[in-house]
């Protein structure tokens, strides 16, 4: 799975943790490689291994100065490819910098993420093309925090739309990023969701179907582009969120959440929303991606507000809502032990679907789904629609990205 990983562009920083030119360099732990990020004089961004090439110095306490990020220990200074441009410590001997490499990779800034390919070059794709980064900065935020357990069990919780009617249940009427819409009547009038999940070229579109008025359904479709990228379906003209989960290691995963608008700026009361915490975003340590509410602290769990139906696992806020029960499965649950039902058809397909990717890129050196950045151009939909028509027929439009077109939503 690892390898699948690294077929694709995945976030490995926020914009926001490399502000300037020669600020302080970031430590990230991707895919269970330690690296470390800088932004050089001239704002050119590198990640590269952590460690000194000469005996092993971890770089985070290099001093970023004149294009390039120099050791403290003995000097030596690289540049935003890794490539060694001065050992200090060592008399002129001919070309031995030159034969001094550390293993880097891309960094580049699409919207508010800085995004890394982490495979062989020659199979590098285009640059990813998802909707909340490629519209003007006023219309899309992103938050990050870190999960404590496996990105495969955090992202099953993106696909299964039909935890919001009990989980979630409390915040549909109150959060300000959720409230007021049509669609969370539906939502809270029928517990049983019926779901169909239909292939895409990057991967499945899971429709959740509830009853509407007479005749009628309400469908919630979910795309997941493989591996990691989920988009709730929205709710009224609020903003559409969703999120890309990256493996930091088998135990821990970075979530990116994301909330744009298509086709209008965010207003101030919504940006000011994501920022504290509410919708599907998480209210951090400052300084840190850590949440606040956190395993050690058991989530802040209010017993009284889980009598009172407040919230109704007794967790606040939606996105550590799901973050505490996915982790109370462990860092990777066992599914040998699980009781997979209808409404785990998406996680059952997601599964297969990344299963078959990983076993033909082995195998073949297949390209798998979703590395295509037209695999990208997809948007979350929400409508009521005649019981006889079908989710993916009916959808097949609403579901493609159309610059400056609002999401179809209910
Ligand atoms: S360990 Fe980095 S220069 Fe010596
Ligand atoms: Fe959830």
């Amino acid at each position: 799975m690892g390898d699948l990983f690294r077929q694709y562009w995945m976030p490995a920083l926020h914009a926001e943790e490399l502000p300037e030119n020669d600020c302080a360099p970031v430590r990230v732990k991707i895919l269970s490689e330690r690296l470390i990020a800088f932004r050089d004089s001239q704002g050119r961004y590198g990640l590269m291994d952590e460690f000194c090439a000469h005996r092993g110095v971890s770089l985070w306490f290099g001093r970023n100065e004149e294009s390039g990020l120099r050791c403290a220990y003995h000097g030596w200074k690289y540049d935003v490819t890794g490539q060694c441009v001065e050992v200090p410590s060592e008399p002129e001997t001919g070309n031995f910098c030159a034969n001094v490499k550390l293993r880097a990779y891309p960094l580049v800034k699409i919207g508010d993420i800085l995004w890394t390919y982490m495979g062989a070059p020659q199979t590098r794709p285009p640059l990813p093309e998802f909707e909340f980064v490629q519209v003007p900065a006023e219309q899309t935020y992103t938050s990050k925090r870190w999960q404590e357990c496996n990105w495969l069990q955090a992202l099953e919780g993106g696909i299964d739309s039909s935890h919001v009617t009990f989980l979630h249940s409390g915040q549909l009427n109150s959060d300000p990023l959720f409230k007021g819409s049509k669609g969370n009547q539906y939502n809270a009038g029928d517990l049983k969701p019926f779901f169909e999940v239909a292939d895409t070229d990057g991967g499945l579109f899971v429709g959740a179907r509830r009853n509407a008025e007479e005749g009628k359904y309400y469908w919630r479709i979910t795309p997941w582009v493989m591996p990691s990228f989920t988009m709730v379906p929205p709710r009224g003209d609020h903003p559409v969120h969703g999120h890309i989960w990256v493996p930091i290691d088998d135990e821990n995963c970075w979530v990116y959440t994301f909330d744009y608008h298509p086709a209008r700026a965010l207003t101030g009361p919504e940006r000011q929303a994501m920022m504290d915490g509410y919708g599907v975003h998480s209210e951090n340590i400052p300084g840190t991606y850590r949440p606040l509410a956190n395993k050690d602290n058991d989530y802040l769990m209010d017993r009284d507000a889980q009598r009172r139906n407040e919230h109704f696992s007794g967790i606040k806020g939606i996105a550590m809502q799901d973050a505490s029960l996915q982790e109370s499965m462990g860092p990777i649950v066992d599914r040998t032990k699980e009781r997979l039902v209808a409404t785990d058809s998406g996680i059952i397909k997601a599964r297969q679907k990344l299963r078959k990717a990983a076993i033909a890129l082995a195998e073949e050196g297949a390209t798998p789904p979703g590395v295509d950045p037209a695999h990208h151009r997809v948007r979350s939909v929400a409508i009521v629609l005649p019981k006889e028509d079908s989710f993916m027929e009916s959808t097949a439009d609403a579901a493609k990205v159309k610059p400056g077109v609002p999401q179809t939503s209910v």
